[in-house]
């Protein structure tokens, strides 16, 4: 680290933490333990860095008590929604302002405080064996590596990420060190004049924090907007790539509403259901993503087939009379039952939309919602295979693709 000098995290009126701190052969702590000193480990004699007096007054500093009213360290440590067994990385530890609050929470589980800072370890090392926390570690690291253990279910990153010179590679690495399914949770100053935080200069924007941690393969997981006055607070996911690759979870975003309660005489497309009415209840929590629909005539929807048959290889599909392989029809039985229509819209009233064109069944669970876009969307005489020479002209569906049949 070499910022800390330049950041307000340091008192304006409060000496700043050393950028290369001097390494006199005394040390004020001689009495501390020779056993699992995590210097020594570090392969650094503690004998040979400086007094504290420096440190000590950017310990205080962080440790200050008015600092709790707007840091909110056991609000923060609540909404991690730990159960008590995990292992906790506190990257960026500093004094052990949070590994002290996170080593009371996960009591059958570990806290490993890590920090570029000797004289930080030092100290974290010392107040855990004062306070007989048994459960903390305190890791000495690099620069350029956070160092998380791999066993690690939970990273906590407060004010840190400012300070990260190669904060790109520093997080790749993060994410390489990280087991999939864990989490990192991360915290920086709000943008703007604010009575705590970094210049602004150092500041890194919501937009910003974002674009790394995705860059990096995190995914946002949470975010409590409301929690923090003066700071962002983002939980992201470490995804499980080869998982995903097995199994991927979608949620619901709203209902389907329409007249149509079974397979048997639904318009088997959109373009066949001339004004049939219905509308779309969208979760009011999804309503601010509504924003310019209005504009569309058509939208594309996409819903979860809830209804539909088995997957089956070679269908008979309502427009033919032989069997084609399903991925080149629109027939239900699929191995991912998606559907998808493009309905006329016609009003947003809330998170209500009101369509035309229903070819989807009542009470189906909406999965997405895009503009139709004709530059995109209408590609004037494509080749449609057996549909350019289909020999049936059923505009509805019988139950020939119904899961209750
Ligand atoms: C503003 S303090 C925050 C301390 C603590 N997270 C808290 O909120 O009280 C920033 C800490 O990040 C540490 N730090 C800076 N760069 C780091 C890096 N590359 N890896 C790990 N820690 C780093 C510094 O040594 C310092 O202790």
């Amino acid at each position: 680290m070499t910022q800390l000098g330049g950041c307000k995290s340091s008192p304006a009126n409060a000496p700043a933490a050393p950028v290369s701190p001097p390494r006199p052969a005394h040390s004020a702590h001689s009495s501390q333990p020779p056993i699992d000193c995590p210097l020594r480990k570090a392969g650094i004699d503690p004998g040979s860095l400086k007094p504290f007096e420096e440190t000590q007054k950017y310990i205080d500093f962080l440790e200050r008590p008015d600092r709790a009213t707007w840091q909110k360290p056991d609000e923060v440590v609540a909404a991690l929604g730990l159960t008590g067994t995990e292992t906790v990385a506190d990257v960026g530890a500093g004094s052990g302002y949070f590994s002290s609050r996170l080593a009371r929470v996960v009591p059958k589980g570990r806290v490993v405080a890590i920090d570029v800072e000797p004289e930080m370890i030092r100290h974290i090392h010392h107040k855990s064996m004062e306070e007989q926390f048994t459960n903390v570690d305190a890791v000495l690291a690099p620069l350029d590596d956070p160092s998380i253990p791999r066993e690690s279910d939970l990273v906590l990153i407060c004010d840190v990420l400012h300070h990260v010179e190669a904060r790109e590679a520093w997080l790749a690495k993060a994410f390489r060190e990280l087991k999939p399914g864990s989490r990192l949770a991360l915290i920086e100053f709000k943008e703007g004049t604010l009575p705590e935080g970094p210049p602004e200069r150092m500041k890194i924007p919501r937009s910003g924090l974002l674009r790394l941690m995705q860059d990096a393969g995190f995914v946002l997981q949470s975010e409590r907007p409301d929690l923090l006055p003066y700071q962002t607070f983002l939980v992201f996911a470490r995804p499980d790539r080869e998982a995903q690759m097995k199994e991927i979870t979608y949620r619901p975003i709203g209902v389907v509403h329409s007249e149509f309660v079974k397979q048997e005489g639904t318009p088997i497309q959109s373009v066949f259901a001339g004004n049939a009415k219905g509308y779309i209840e969208l979760d009011p929590a999804y309503a601010p993503a509504l924003k310019d629909l209005e504009g569309m005539e058509r939208i594309w929807v996409l819903y979860h087939l809830d209804r539909a048959a088995p997957y089956q290889p070679l269908v008979v599909p309502y427009l033919d009379d032989s069997k084609h392989g399903l991925f080149a029809t629109r027939s239900p039985p699929r191995p991912n039952p998606i559907g998808i229509s493009v309905l006329r819209l016609i009003a947003v009233k809330g998170n209500r939309l009101e369509v035309e064109g229903m070819d989807i069944l009542d009470g189906t669970p909406l999965l997405d919602i895009k503009p139709y876009v004709p530059q995109f969307d209408a590609v004037e005489a494509s080749r449609a295979g057996w549909f350019d020479h289909a020999k049936k002209k059923d505009h509805a569906a019988d139950a020939r693709f119904d899961s209750n049949r």
